[in-house]
């Protein structure tokens, strides 16, 4: 027996922790899709550039956004809503690219949820100091498909509390490549994140890149 046996190779962190019920950080899950991954999301950006929504109480968010496939979370002073337009451009959002589809589907069924077909990929861009408060992802017409939330870039705060808005929240470091999947029971507990820490990833620089997968709406097999 060699001393090499007792030494910690690479990443320490368990590969998968659950948070509750029906819900999973799934440890650097999108490690193996990044070479295809950074660049799909670099075309998507060009034809939907990343925007800052304003909510139905006029806040402009911190957090910039934009989406791909055949529907996009969109926010506005009547309201939030899924949309297959993007009304800064009036044109369809970008398809989602066959490397978002694989890594939202496998990470589903490695959660637990096998038979996902994302139909919308919101992107979340956080640079330091941008943050998104507690909230539930109800906008969607589908609760039997889980969400699935792939973190990109530098680390953040994940915020995860249980189904009322004033239950406990438990604080989990996401880092680049972690993938979060919460349905069933966890579908609509409260998350947010806190406000990012400056720093400088290798790869995507000052900021944290977020994609939340979701099916929206209920039998249909998304695209
Ligand atoms: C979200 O809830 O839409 C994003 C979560 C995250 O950025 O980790
Ligand atoms: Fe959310």
């Amino acid at each position: 027996m060699t001393a090499d046996l007792f030494e910690t190779v690479g990443d320490a962190r368990p590969p998968r922790e659950t948070m509750a019920e029906g819900a999973v950080v799934l440890r650097g899950f999108a490690r193996p899709f990044e070479a295809a991954l950074i660049p799909a999301l670099g075309d998507i950006v060009k034809q939907a550039p990343f925007r800052h929504l304003i909510t139905p109480g006029g806040h402009r968010m911190s957090v910039a956004m934009t989406n791909c496939g055949s529907l996009g979370w969109v926010s506005d002073s009547s309201g939030y809503r899924c949309d297959g337009i993007d009304p800064n451009s009036g044109a369809p959002w970008p398809p989602m690219p066959s490397v978002l589809c694989r890594l939202a589907a496998g990470a589903a069924t490695e959660g637990g949820y096998a038979g996902f077909t994302a139909e919308a990929c919101l992107i979340n861009r956080y640079v330091s100091g941008a943050k998104l408060s507690l909230h539930q992802d109800k906008d969607e017409l589908d609760f039997a498909a889980p969400i699935v939330s792939v973190s990109l870039g530098l680390p953040a705060i994940f915020l995860f509390g249980g189904l009322k808005r004033s239950d406990p929240t438990r604080r989990y470091r996401l880092e680049h490549g972690d993938v979060v999947v919460w349905g069933g029971p966890s579908r609509l507990a409260f998350h947010g994140v806190a406000p990012l820490a400056d720093g400088e990833h290798g790869l995507l620089g000052r900021q944290r890149i977020n994609l939340t997968f979701r099916k929206v709406r209920p039998g249909a097999a998304g695209r």
